[in-house]
């Protein structure tokens, strides 16, 4: 069990930062005496214009398909995720966050049992059902750090809970996630499907590989899923038990008709929405919770998966609701802003703003602030240095800000009630009247 935030850190391996950093800004060890905690990150300026592309488009994606927002706190009783993702999971075994060992109060490691549980208490059952929310915020693991895996990291999850266990439900939680990563310009995606059965097919299954599995020399962390999960066995990624997978039994050689038909009407609704998928038939997850769909996202060759998710009709039974169907998935937002920065760098480099206000002279400073209003008034983004008196120290900063329209206000023109536009990028320059200034400026900037 780790207490890690209760307890003093081991000194030097909490404090220090993490090979794993998202942005690679490290500065040199030593020279400050605070670092962030390991395996979590600060979210720079910089960064930030990533950020608000996936919110702007997450936000685009819930409000077009029908989910609402959901905040559940960072801290949960244990016992949700204990009894909702499983006490045998790696993620319940070995990663939480214990904030309190005698209430057993955890930060969240993951949202769906969250979800469920708020679902739950807030008598969500009586709504019209299926409810669909949508969540945006920080989950924590205590995972070893690495590219890709942090101990603080944010997930957007979608999650659809209520009615019937139709299939059509999954493909839109897929189709949901796969828009969301196109609308972030990441292409190249690989969906990866499978079916994991349900509580009639499953323990035949289970029965079939255990029987498999039975006098293989596997690894030491597989002769323990053997006893707590034998599925997990699937999952493996040890090259010792890598070459027994491939002919181990398939579920889909064990799924009921149920199961069967449910899976093939799923990459029915892929297909007519001419989605490509992969069937990936050791696609198992590592949280209890899944029954039947499980799917996972990629970019082609790597091995990080950008969203996980599936179908787990059985969880809200298993937080003490009703049998309740449900489905949903999550994405991790850090995965996705490192390949939107490889991939699409020069989004980092748009200008937030419109046009670069520089003064000269103690008239057009009094006057700056009240001519910034009247930028603001008609939805020009301004951008200032006026703690600055220097033209040449103006324009330099100007030039940071990535503006291709400079405004100079001398002392003339705020006699005279004009500006002069320059246009950054050809050294060009006009004197307008200030009254026709946001009219110019729009049709300049069209
Ligand atoms: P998960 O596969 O554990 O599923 O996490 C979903 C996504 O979160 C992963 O595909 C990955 O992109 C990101 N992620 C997970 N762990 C880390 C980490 N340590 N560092 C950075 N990113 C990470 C779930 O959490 C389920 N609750 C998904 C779900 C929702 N299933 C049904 N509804």
């Amino acid at each position: 069990m780790n207490k890690a935030i209760k307890k003093a850190p081991a000194k030097k391996e909490e404090a220090e930062t993490t090979a794993a950093k998202p942005a690679k800004r490290a500065r040199k060890p030593g020279k400050f005496t605070f670092q962030s905690v390991k395996g979590m990150h600060d979210i720079l300026p910089v960064d930030q214009v990533f950020w608000d592309k996936i919110r702007k488009e997450v936000l685009n994606i819930s409000d077009y398909y029908g989910f609402e927002r959901i905040d559940t706190p960072a801290i949960e009783n244990a016992a949700v995720f204990e009894k909702g993702v499983g006490a045998a999971t790696d993620i319940v075994e070995k990663e939480m966050f214990y904030i309190k060992s005698d209430d057993k109060l955890v930060l969240r490691p993951e949202c769906t049992a969250s979800v469920v549980r708020a679902y739950l208490e807030h008598g969500m059952t009586h709504l019209p059902q299926p409810v669909k929310l949508y969540y945006f915020g920080p989950m924590y693991r205590h995972e070893q750090p690495q590219e890709g895996r942090f101990r603080e990291f944010h997930q957007v999850g979608f999650e659809i809970l209520g009615s019937e266990s139709d299939p059509i439900y999954d493909a839109q939680v897929i189709l949901a996630c796969y828009r969301l990563l196109e609308a972030c310009k990441l292409s190249k995606l690989e969906i990866h499907v499978n079916t994991i059965g349900c509580r009639v097919c499953r323990p035949v299954f289970r029965r079939r590989l255990l029987e498999y599995y039975k006098n293989k020399p596997i690894c030491k962390d597989c002769r323990r899923r053997i006893v707590t999960n034998p599925l997990r066995l699937l999952d493996c990624k040890e090259e010792k038990c890598e070459k027994f997978k491939k002919d181990a039994p398939t579920i889909l050689d064990s799924t009921c008709n149920n199961c069967n038909t449910h899976f093939k009407s799923v990459v029915e609704y892929l297909d007519e929405l001419k989605i490509p998928y992969i069937l990936d038939n050791n696609l198992v997850r590592g949280l209890d919770y899944y029954s039947r769909t499980t799917f996972e996202i990629f970019e082609t060759g790597s091995k990080l998966a950008l969203a996980g998710g599936g179908r787990y009709d059985y969880l809200v039974e298993i937080l003490g609701g009703k049998v309740t169907p449900a489905v949903g998935a999550a994405l991790g937002v850090e995965r996705i802003v490192s390949l939107m920065q490889e991939r699409n760098p020069e989004m980092g480099r748009k200008s937030k703003v419109d046009v670069f206000l520089v003064h000269i002279g103690s008239l057009a400073k009094k006057k700056s602030l009240v001519l910034i209003e009247e930028l603001r008034k008609g939805g020009i983004r301004v951008r200032e240095a006026l703690g600055k008196d220097s033209m040449k120290s103006q324009l330099r900063q100007a030039d940071k800000e990535n503006v291709t329209l400079a405004l100079i206000y001398g002392q003339k023109e705020a006699f005279e009630d004009t500006i002069i536009i320059r246009d950054l990028a050809n050294s060009s320059q006009e004197t307008v009247p200030l009254e026709k200034l946001v009219a110019e400026v729009k049709r300049r900037l069209k």
